[in-house]
C-alpha cells in the first residue's frame, strides 16, 4: 500500500515512525515545505525500516511524488504551535484552512481514488473543508477525530477499574475539541454498564485536560494522535472493518446534515463502511447537537 504523509512535523513523523514499526505501508513518501530536512527524515526511517519486521521504500519529495497512493495523509499545519494546540484548537482553523487549500486539489487530482486521512486541527473542520475541496465521496475522507480522546477516556477508566482497555467500550463523540461528549449511557466493560458510576463521568472531565496538560508540559502532542492515525491506517490496510469514533460527514444522524464530527464508524479497504448510530438520551442528543452548531459555525466562518 503506497501512503503519503503530508506534513512532517512531529506528528507526521512520529506516525511515518509508527508505520515502519508496524509495517502499515510498502511505500512511504514524505511531504514537507522542508525539503533538506524531510529527507533526512525519510532516510532515517529507511534505516529504521531496515530494523523491523516489514518492507518498506521510503522516500521523501513534493506533491507528485504522491501520485497514485492508496492514502494520503494530511498533517500539515501553518505553525506546529497553532497546529498542535491542544488548548484552543480552533485557534488554527483559519491559517490551516488556507493551506489545504492550496494542497488538496493536487493532492486529489494526482491520486483520485485514495483515501485522505486528516490529522490537522481543528481536524473536524478541516476533514469538512477537504471533503469539500477534494470532491471525494464522503466514505474516503476521514478525520482521527475524537478516537484519540476516546483512547484517553479508556485508558482512564482502565486504570480505575483494573481492567484492560481493549474491554472497555466506551465513545466520545462530536468535535475533537471541548463540545465533545461522552455517550454515557454506553459505556460497558464486559457487558458490564459502567456509565451510571461517577467515576465515569469524573474520568470524562479529566479526559478533557489531559492534553492541554501535555501541550503545556513539552509544547505539543504527538505520540497519541498518531498512534489513533495508525490505528486507522491498519484497519484500512486489513480490510478489518474495526470500529472506531472517526470525524465524518454527518449525514442524517439525529437530523443533523452537513458538518463533519466523530461518530462510531466501521473502517475497511475502502475508507468507512458504515456509521453506526447509537441511540442516545436527551441530554447525549442536546450535546451532539451543540457540538454540530459549534462546528458549523467555524465551517461557515471559512467560507465566507
Ligand atoms: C490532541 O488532542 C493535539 O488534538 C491533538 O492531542
Amino acid at each position: 500500500m503506497k501512503v503519503s504523509i503530508i506534513g512532517v512535523g512531529k506528528v507526521g513523523v512520529t506516525l511515518g515512525y509508527a508505520m515502519v514499526m508496524k509495517n502499515l505501508a510498502s511505500e512511504l513518501v514524505l511531504v514537507s515545505r522542508s525539503a533538506g530536512r524531510t529527507r533526512g527524515e525519510a532516510l532515517d526511517l529507511q534505516h529504521a525500516a531496515a530494523l523491523s519486521p516489514g518492507r518498506v521504500a521510503v522516500r521523501s519529495g513534493d506533491i507528485e511524488a504522491t501520485k497514485n497512493s492508496q492514502v494520503v495523509i494530511l498533517a500539515l499545519a501553518e505553525s506546529a504551535d497553532k497546529g498542535g494546540n491542544a488548548k484552543d484548537r480552533l485557534a488554527s482553523a483559519e491559517p490551516n484552512a488556507k493551506l489545504f487549500q492550496s494542497v488538496v486539489p493536487k493532492v486529489a487530482e494526482l491520486s483520485p481514488d485514495a483515501i485522505l486521512l486528516i490529522v490537522s486541527n481543528p481536524v473536524d473542520v478541516l476533514t469538512y473543508a477537504t471533503l469539500k475541496l477534494s470532491g471525494f465521496p464522503p466514505h474516503r475522507v476521514i478525520g482521527t477525530g475524537t478516537l484519540i480522546d476516546s483512547a484517553r477516556f479508556r485508558s482512564l477508566l482502565s486504570a480505575h477499574y483494573n481492567i484492560h482497555s481493549d474491554d472497555i467500550r466506551a465513545y466520545i463523540l462530536g468535535e475533537h475539541g471541548d463540545s465533545q461528549f461522552p455517550v454515557l449511557s454506553a459505556v460497558f466493560a464486559g457487558g458490564w454498564h459502567m456509565g451510571q458510576d461517577p467515576v465515569v463521568k469524573q474520568s470524562f472531565e479529566k479526559t478533557l485536560s489531559v492534553a492541554p496538560e501535555v501541550f503545556l508540559a513539552k509544547g505539543y502532542t504527538n505520540f497519541a494522535v498518531a498512534s489513533a492515525a495508525a490505528m486507522i491506517l491498519e484497519a484500512i490496510r486489513d480490510n478489518s472493518h474495526h470500529t472506531m469514533p472517526v470525524s465524518t460527514l454527518v449525514q442524517g444522524y439525529y437530523g443533523i446534515e452537513d458538518v463533519c464530527l466523530s461518530l462510531p464508524a466501521v473502517i475497511g479497504r475502502t475508507g468507512i463502511a458504515q456509521t453506526l448510530q447509537i441511540a442516545l438520551n436527551e441530554e447525549e442528543q442536546a450535546q451532539l447537537h451543540h457540538s454540530a452548531r459549534q462546528l458549523s459555525a467555524v465551517n461557515s466562518s471559512l467560507q465566507s
